[in-house]
Formats: structure tokens, C-alpha cells, sequence
């Protein structure tokens, strides 16, 4: 069994999609689940209410333990108060879900300095600024979590990261990004007892069906459409974001601990072990598993 009860977990845009799958997963585990989210559009525009509140309430409503925060996580002082928040309901932190982020599909020729200002802000800065804060934190600790509990980052990149593709160019940037902080950080705070680890997901989410009508938008505009296929499809096989969490419970867990600067491409039951641009080692499961299947596939795994 992987073993999450009492492990206190702070999700970072969890109101929504792929974050909001994790919440609930951790949740159903007994691990008590900060639900951060600003509520923005997937393109970083505010909207009027967050959605943490509502699956903090999912959370309660099926016995578990969650707290709402709406800090801007790509502001540092946002990053502290989430930790401040966190220790005061909980008194530790045991992971870091790194999940926020935007994304503003456009051509280079038409992105603006505040497009890229804004892209880079959330989710680079976004996912550096809890870093570095948890990390301070954990230090302040000493090397083991008064809890006993493995204490892990994952932080979530993207495909487009390392395989670029037109007119997502900042987004891709700022992924490859965290590609590079993932392997930094992880190699630095080995020493401190702090996993550090990433995700490369693809599932049907807001941003997904968002962004991927964008890019046909701009594509048709410039005579090339179709070419990003429409992810509203109903010919395209279902990719669930409740295929992307079984994954993220594992590398919280100690039966991850061995694992560290690691990056994984996740969507629809395929993990593959990503070195550099490449894949690895490939596993396949059922669309639908548990975190004690990917155990099970990726044990004795050894990370690059
Ligand atoms: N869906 C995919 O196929 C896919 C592919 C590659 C990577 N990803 C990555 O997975 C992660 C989750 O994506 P998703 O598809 O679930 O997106 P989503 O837009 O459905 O959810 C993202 C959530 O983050 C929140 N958020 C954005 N900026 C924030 C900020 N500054 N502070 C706090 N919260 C903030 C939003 O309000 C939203 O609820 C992102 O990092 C994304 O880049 C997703």
C-alpha cells in the first residue's frame, strides 16, 4: 500500500483540472490537502470567484481534511503566506504539488512584452517562489519532517517543454524552465532530504480544450488549420485527469524515495521516464489505475 494518511499536501492551482484531481486523489488517501487557487482564465485572466472553495467542500463532504487558499502563487510574498497558511492549519508540510500555470497561445510575431511577462511570471516564478520557500521551511527543520513523512516537490512541466511547436513558444519556454529547476533542485537539496521531481501531463482539462481552440484560431488565420486537431473530438480516446494523480501520489510517497530529478510524460496510463528530450523507459497501465500499480510498474526504477 502507498501510504499518505496525516501527510499534509499543498496543491498549487488545485481549483480546477489536473490540481483539482490531485486534491481530491490525496484526499480520498487521508492526506490533508492545502487547495490553493487564484481563480484566473486559462489564459491568466481574474475571474470573480476562486474554485477552491468548492472542492475544499467535496473534500469535507466526503470526510476528509482540506483548507481553501487564494494566494497569487507567482508572487513571492503569495508563496509564503500559502506556507504561512498551511503550517498554521496543519503545523507541517510534507509535498509541494507545483501545478499552477497559464497559457497564451500566439504567434512570436504578436506576442507582446506583458504576454510574456505575465507566462513567465506564473509559471516560472510561480513554481520557483514555493520552491524556494518550502525549501527554506524544510531546512529550518533539520533533515528529517517531524512527521515522518518523505518530503517531495513535483513540479509539473509539459511535452511542448522539450519538443517545440509554433506559436505556444513562451509557454514552451517557461516549461522547458521548469524542466531545468527540477533537475537543479533536486540536485542540491538531496543533501536536505528533499525529493525533488516533475510531470509532463496531457489530459482533457479547460486549458487543453482553451488553448487547443486558440491555436486553431490563429492556425485558421494563417492558413494552416486543423493542423492541432480539435480536442473536443469525440473520436480522440478520453484522456482523464484522474490518469495524471495516481503518479504524483507515488512520488509523494516514501515508495518513491530512491526517486529524485526525475521527470515522467504522464497521460491516459503511459508514463515513460523522460532523459533530455527522449523517453527512456515507457510503462503502460489501464487509463484507469492506482498509485500502488505505478508502484508496482516503476519500482526498481532509477533515476537519471
Ligand atoms: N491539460 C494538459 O493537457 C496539460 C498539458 C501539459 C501541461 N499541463 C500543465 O498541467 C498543469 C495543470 O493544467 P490544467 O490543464 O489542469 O489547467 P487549468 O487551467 O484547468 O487549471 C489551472 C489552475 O491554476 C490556477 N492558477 C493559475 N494561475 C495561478 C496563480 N498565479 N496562483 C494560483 N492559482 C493559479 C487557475 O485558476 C486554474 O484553476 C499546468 O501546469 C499545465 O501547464 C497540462
Amino acid at each position: 500500500m502507498i501510504h499518505l494518511q496525516g501527510q499534509v499536501v499543498v496543491i498549487t492551482g488545485a481549483g480546477r483540472g489536473i490540481g483539482r484531481s490531485h486534491a481530491l486523489a490525496f484526499a480520498t488517501r487521508g492526506a490533508r490537502v492545502v487547495v490553493n487557487d487564484l481563480g484566473v482564465s486559462y489564459d491568466g485572466a481574474r475571474e470573480t470567484l476562486s474554485p477552491a472553495d468548492s472542492v475544499v467542500e467535496e473534500i469535507r463532504r466526503a470526510g476528509g481534511e482540506a483548507i481553501a487558499d487564494y494566494n497569487d502563487i507567482s508572487n513571492w510574498d503569495g508563496a509564503q503566506a500559502l506556507l504561512d497558511g498551511a503550517l498554521r492549519a496543519f503545523n507541517r508540510v510534507d509535498t509541494l504539488v507545483n501545478n499552477a500555470a497559464i497559457i497564451r497561445p500566439a504567434p512570436l510575431t504578436d506576442t507582446t512584452a506583458r504576454d510574456l511577462d505575465d507566462v513567465v511570471r506564473v509559471n516560472v516564478k510561480g513554481t520557483f517562489a514555493p520552491l524556494q520557500v518550502f525549501a527554506a521551511h524544510w531546512k529550518t527543520e533539520g533533515t528529517r519532517s517531524p512527521g515522518g513523512h518523505s518530503r517531495s516537490v513535483i513540479c509539473t512541466t509539459s511535452r511542448v517543454g522539450f519538443r517545440p511547436a509554433p506559436y505556444y513558444v513562451v509557454y514552451g519556454l517557461t516549461k522547458s524552465a521548469v524542466a531545468y529547476l527540477v533537475e537543479g533542485a533536486a540536485a542540491e537539496l538531496a543533501g536536505l532530504g528533499i525529493r525533488v521531481n516533475g510531470i509532463a501531463p496531457r489530459a482533457d482539462t479547460r486549458m487543453m480544450g482553451d488553448a487547443t481552440r486558440r491555436l486553431n484560431e490563429i492556425a485558421g488565420s494563417v492558413g494552416i488549420a486543423g493542423v492541432f486537431g480539435d480536442s473536443s473530438a469525440t473520436e480522440r480516446p478520453a484522456e482523464p485527469v484522474e490518469s495524471i494523480s495516481p503518479l504524483v501520489l507515488w512520488l509523494a510517497s516514501a515508495a518513491s524515495r530512491a526517486v529524485t530529478g526525475a521527470i515522467f510524460s504522464v497521460m491516459a496510463g503511459r508514463i515513460a521516464l523522460l532523459d533530455g528530450r527522449h523517453e527512456r523507459s515507457v510503462f503502460t497501465l489501464p487509463v484507469t489505475h492506482t498509485p500502488e500499480d505505478v508502484d508496482h510498474a516503476l519500482s526498481g526504477l532509477e533515476a537519471p
